[in-house]
């Protein structure tokens, strides 16, 4: 289910980033750490400012703001989705949606349903079509995007350039 950054969440999000510290060096919060995060204070500032869309990272070159959800089954945080509006002029690779799944809940479906989920809200905010882009050897998320309609329209660099539209 996708559900607003919640503290209540607290011990499955830590224990996710435990998993990607593990798995690739470091977590999935922005910079922060899982020991970070286990002060309660860090935590929680951390999640307001996510749900509020207050972190800097979140202001977009137009001013708008990028929404993040946490994808949560059985009441634990299974993976992170955001949503941002509007594409920054002359980055490259720019793209409207990015998403992770913690490692230990990999293959299971999860980042098929966080996407098919968040589109909706990506057309009703009139973005259209929705830019996603992957690296050419992320077969996982290529995947995950062609099951939701995606179309590769181009690879550049070995990023390849989805389209999907309404
Ligand atoms: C990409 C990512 C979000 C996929 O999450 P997920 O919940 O495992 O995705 P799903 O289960 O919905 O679908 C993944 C599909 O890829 C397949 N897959 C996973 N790893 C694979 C690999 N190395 N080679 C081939 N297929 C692979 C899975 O089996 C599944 O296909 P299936 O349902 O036909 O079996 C996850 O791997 C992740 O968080 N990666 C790191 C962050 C990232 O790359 N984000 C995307 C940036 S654009």
């Amino acid at each position: 289910m996708l559900s607003v950054p919640s503290t209540l969440l607290r011990s499955s999000f830590i224990a996710a980033m435990c998993e990607f510290e593990e798995l690739v060096g470091t977590a999935d919060a922005n910079g922060l750490s899982a020991a970070d995060l286990s002060w309660p204070d860090r935590f929680e500032t951390y999640v307001r400012r996510l749900a509020e869309g207050s972190l800097p990272w979140q202001r977009t070159h137009a001013g708008a703001r990028v929404r993040c959800w946490w994808w949560v089954n059985d009441g634990e945080f299974i993976g992170r989705i955001s949503l941002r509006p509007d594409l920054t002029p002359g980055v490259p690779h720019a793209n409207h949606i990015g998403y992770a799944v913690r490692p230990s809940h990999r293959g299971r479906g999860h980042a098929s349903a966080m996407l098919a989920a968040v589109l909706p809200e990506a057309f009703r905010l009139g973005i259209d079509p929705v830019i996603l882009v992957c690296t050419e050897t992320n077969t996982a998320s290529r995947k995950v995007i062609g099951r939701n309609g995606g179309h590769l329209s181009v690879i550049v660099d070995g990023h390849c350039h989805y389209r999907i539209q309404r």
